[in-house]
């Protein structure tokens, strides 16, 4: 790693922040009592619904899932003296949104997690109604500071802070939350009822400034706050970034990429060598995309490369099941590294309905959430499978116009069984069988080559996004150039499969167009599950005919990753049949161009501890 490019001093804030932060003896006068709604929907008889004693089936091998119930946002993700923390929205009462608090991995590679007590959970008056999701921030004296949003009893909402109480401990444990939070209470010109997910700050011009997502309508904002202290913050006047028609912004991320090369850089770096990217989440559709653009410090002011749509058809980090990710930069390996949620959508019925036995019913208070940590060592819930994707690092395309992503190299440490294919040629229909690892929990890399790009597909503008053309081309339906790719979690009778394939079409500027489907809708023949064609377009030249992709399979999550990382898809599935070894893989070609199987390489992937013991 070039140490020398992630340099960045802040030393002559350090002590004023650090003297302003021993001081911590101001206490906010008043108290705020202004009505308003929280927006997350909320199943009060479901979700102290506790779960025990049910299927394990669909539980993955290697991504983080926490012991059981409910997981949504990855929140302050960090590393602190060598040892990396996740924090997540977790429910420890139920399996579904509910009772939300702070839950606390902690990891020395990013693979193997241990679960702690939940580190911040609802119990004074500016989060007694909830703990929601936030970020961490490292002081230039290394100390690690909290930002999230709490509900007070009214669910107005505001961002608090909450430092570690005991800094010795290596784990971090436990948070305290001083008394003088809220730090940034909504003004009454910001909507108290979409206020929340407070970023990693940054230091630039004197002052540490975070980002908040919110609305206007159907305006989303992201606000800017600044503070000389971290401690009294204003909001900068003019809206960080505000677009209309997108309805309410949540877990805004904004930071800093090098222009060049894969390294990450610190989160306060400006200047010639880097870009900035903000992502924001929309609350609406559950999805998120993002801009790069530039970043001027001294006015706070960013603006994103007019050539990137800034709205829902923009760039996203990840084209499938992927919410309310996060990034963070990993000093010691000098990357950043990004965190998404695998969200899933089932009834919130049905999910009652599967799988649930012991059914104990609380009505909502302030818990003694330490008492439920041994508790959720007891069992495993079937739709549980919640989980977090595997962390990616990410840095910009060498072209600066998009991001690039690819797991993070500690997941190969869980390689076991390997086998190879080399210069496999599929003609039109032909399939060959990946035999020899355990298909359902998988690691895949593979180069196809073509060399005859005369059979491509005229490509018709109006077909729409890429997602809408995944689900009218099939895996099945012929092509010219594609479909090929890999079937996962199929049964030898292909009754069940999750294929992602690639197929590729010509404009009518000559330009190529190539689009990468992960079509779930035959994963299974279960009642009414949430089953999509996701689909995204791969930004990447193919004049020297060929395409690569990565598939990270784990019994029900596929995970891909087109043309190195440019174009990432996650899948969630529920198979009932392509399950342990009854699943299978392979490579296939439907369409009338051969391809070759230039290189495929794939291995059994072993189990990672997620969560469910084990030491760090
Ligand atoms: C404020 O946010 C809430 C929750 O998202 C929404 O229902 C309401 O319409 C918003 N009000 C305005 C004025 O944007
Ligand atoms: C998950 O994301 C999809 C869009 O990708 C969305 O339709 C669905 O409502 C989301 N589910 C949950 C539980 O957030
Ligand atoms: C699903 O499988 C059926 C039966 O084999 C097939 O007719 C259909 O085309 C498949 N759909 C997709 C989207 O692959
Ligand atoms: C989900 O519930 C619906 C009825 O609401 C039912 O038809 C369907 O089979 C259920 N799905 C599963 C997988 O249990």
């Amino acid at each position: 790693m070039d140490g020398s490019r992630r340099s960045l001093g802040l030393p002559a804030a350090a002590a004023a922040v650090a003297l302003a932060w021993c001081l911590l003896v101001m206490v906010l006068s008043g108290v705020f009592i202004v009505p308003a709604s929280a927006t997350h929907e909320i199943f009060p008889e479901l979700q102290c619904v506790s779960v025990l004693n049910v299927k394990k089936v669909h539980r993955t091998g290697f991504h983080f899932q926490p012991p059981k119930h409910w997981i949504n946002d990855p929140n302050g993700p960090m590393v602190y003296k060598g040892i990396y923390h996740l924090f997540y929205q977790y429910n420890p009462k139920g399996a579904v949104w509910g009772n939300i608090v702070w839950a606390h991995s902690v990891s020395r590679d990013l693979v193997n997690w241990k679960t702690l007590e939940p580190a911040i959970y609802p119990s004074k008056p500016f989060d007694i109604r909830g703990c929601w999701s936030g970020s961490a921030t490292i002081l230039p004296d290394g100390r690690p500071v909290i930002l999230y949003t709490g509900l007070d009893k009214d669910a107005v909402q505001m961002q608090n802070y909450a430092i570690p109480s005991d800094m010795n401990d290596p784990y971090l444990r436990r948070w305290s939350k001083p008394d003088d939070n809220p730090l940034i209470y909504p003004s009454k010109d910001v909507n108290a009822s979409a206020f929340r997910d407070p970023s990693t700050a940054w230091f630039s011009g004197g002052h540490w400034k975070t980002v908040i997502g919110s609305r206007h309508h159907h305006r989303g904002i992201v606000y800017m706050y600044r503070s000389k202290d971290f401690k009294h913050w204003n909001r900068v006047k003019h809206p960080f970034h505000t677009v209309p028609n997108t309805g309410n912004f949540e877990c805004p991320d904004f930071f800093p990429v090098l222009k060049a090369g894969q390294n990450g850089i610190d989160t306060s770096a400006v200047g010639e060598n880097v870009r900035h990217v903000l992502k924001v989440s929309l609350d609406e559709t559950r999805y998120e995309y993002y801009t790069i653009g530039t970043y001027n410090p001294d006015k706070d002011k960013y603006v994103p490369d007019g050539s990137l749509e800034d709205g829902w058809g923009g760039l996203r980090l990840d084209y499938g099941n992927f919410y309310a990710s996060k990034t963070f930069y990993d000093s010691g390996k000098g990357r950043r590294i990004l965190w998404g949620w695998a969200n899933e959508s089932d009834s919130q019925a049905n999910d009652t309905t599967k799988g649930w036995a012991g059914v104990q019913v609380r009505t909502w208070k302030s818990y003694d959430f330490f008492s439920q940590v041994d508790d959720a060592f007891l069992s495993y819930c079937r739709r549980c499978t919640f989980c977090q994707t595997i962390p990616r690092t990410m840095w910009l395309d060498s072209g600066g116009k998009q991001l690039v992503h690819w797991p993070v190299q500690e997941i190969e440490t869980l390689r076991g069984n390997k086998v190879e294919l080399q210069n496999v040629e599929l003609k039109r229909g032909e399939h060959v069988e990946v035999k020899g690892i355990t298909a359902a929990q998988a690691d895949v890399e593979v180069v196809f080559a073509f060399s005859d790009l005369s059979r491509a597909e005229h490509f018709d503008p109006r077909w729409g996004p890429a997602h809408r053309i995944c689900a009218q081309k099939s895996a099945n339906s012929p092509g010219g150039l594609g479909p090929f790719g890999l079937m996962t979690l199929a049964t030898v009778d292909f009754h069940e499969y999750t294929p992602v394939f690639f197929r590729i079409f010509k404009a009518d500027n000559n330009k190529h167009i190539i689009l990468l489907c992960s079509d779930a809708r035959n994963s299974s023949h279960a009642g009414d599950l949430y089953k999509p064609a996701f689909g995204g377009f791969v930004n990447v030249d193919i004049s020297h005919g060929k395409l690569s992709l990565r598939t990270l399979i784990d019994n029900s999550v596929v995970e891909s990753f087109g043309a190195g990382g440019r174009t990432c898809i996650t899948s969630r599935v529920y198979p009932e049949k392509a399950t342990y070894d009854n699943a299978r893989l392979f490579a296939f070609n439907h369409g009338s161009s051969p391809i070759t199987v230039e290189k495929l390489s794939a291995w059994s992937m072993k189990n990672a501890d997620r969560n469910i013991g084990g030491t760090i």
